[in-house]
């Protein structure tokens, strides 16, 4: 994980110079969510979204694939421990069809929702606790990290000072 690049009152930004360091980042972000919340990643078509999330999951002990459910919207990752469930929303033809999937049953106060595309669900979407915009740039890719409530203010602190 390289060095922490600037950061104002609401927001942070990290440089993630390879893969790994995308994957560091998720594995880093499951100890700050404490398990849950809601988390949305956003940027460009091959910015590093499912990378990000592939890491956070290797870091809970799942071994399996992880790909974009691009087709299936969701895919779920429950145990005994917790429930992560992981969005694409990328192939969704209108927000509404976010009532039809049951969304609002994923978002349980002790579940971590990861949504990638959630541009695509404006107006149905709740406020994330955590924004994570991932940007390719030369050096790799930029990641910033937004609180939009409480418990993302607390995680972006967890952020900043646990160890990546
Ligand atoms: N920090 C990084 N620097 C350079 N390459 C990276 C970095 N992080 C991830 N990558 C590479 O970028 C690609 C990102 O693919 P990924 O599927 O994660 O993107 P995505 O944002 O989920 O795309 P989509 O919107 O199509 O689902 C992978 O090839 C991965 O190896
Ligand atoms: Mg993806």
């Amino acid at each position: 994980m390289k060095p922490l690049k600037h950061r104002d009152e609401k927001s942070l930004t990290w440089m993630l110079l390879d893969e790994a360091a995308t994957m560091a980042f998720g594995a880093h972000l499951l100890r700050s969510a404490l398990g849950h919340g809601l988390v949305t990643l956003s940027g460009p078509l091959g910015a590093g979204k499912t990378t990000l999330v592939r890491g956070l999951l290797r870091a809970t002990g799942y071994q399996g694939a992880v790909k974009s459910p691009t087709f299936t919207l969701v895919e779920s990752y429950e145990s005994k421990e917790r429930s992560i469930y992981h969005f694409d929303l990328y192939r969704l033809a209108d927000p509404d069809e976010l009532e039809w999937l049951g969304f609002r049953d994923y978002l349980r106060p002790e579940a971590l929702c990861l949504i990638e595309w959630p541009e695509k669900g404006a107006g149905f979407l709740p406020s994330p606790d955590l924004e994570i915009t991932l940007t390719p740039c030369p050096e790799g890719r930029k990641l910033k990290l937004s609180a939009g409530t409480l418990k993302g203010d607390a995680m972006l602190g967890c952020l900043l000072t646990g160890d990546p």
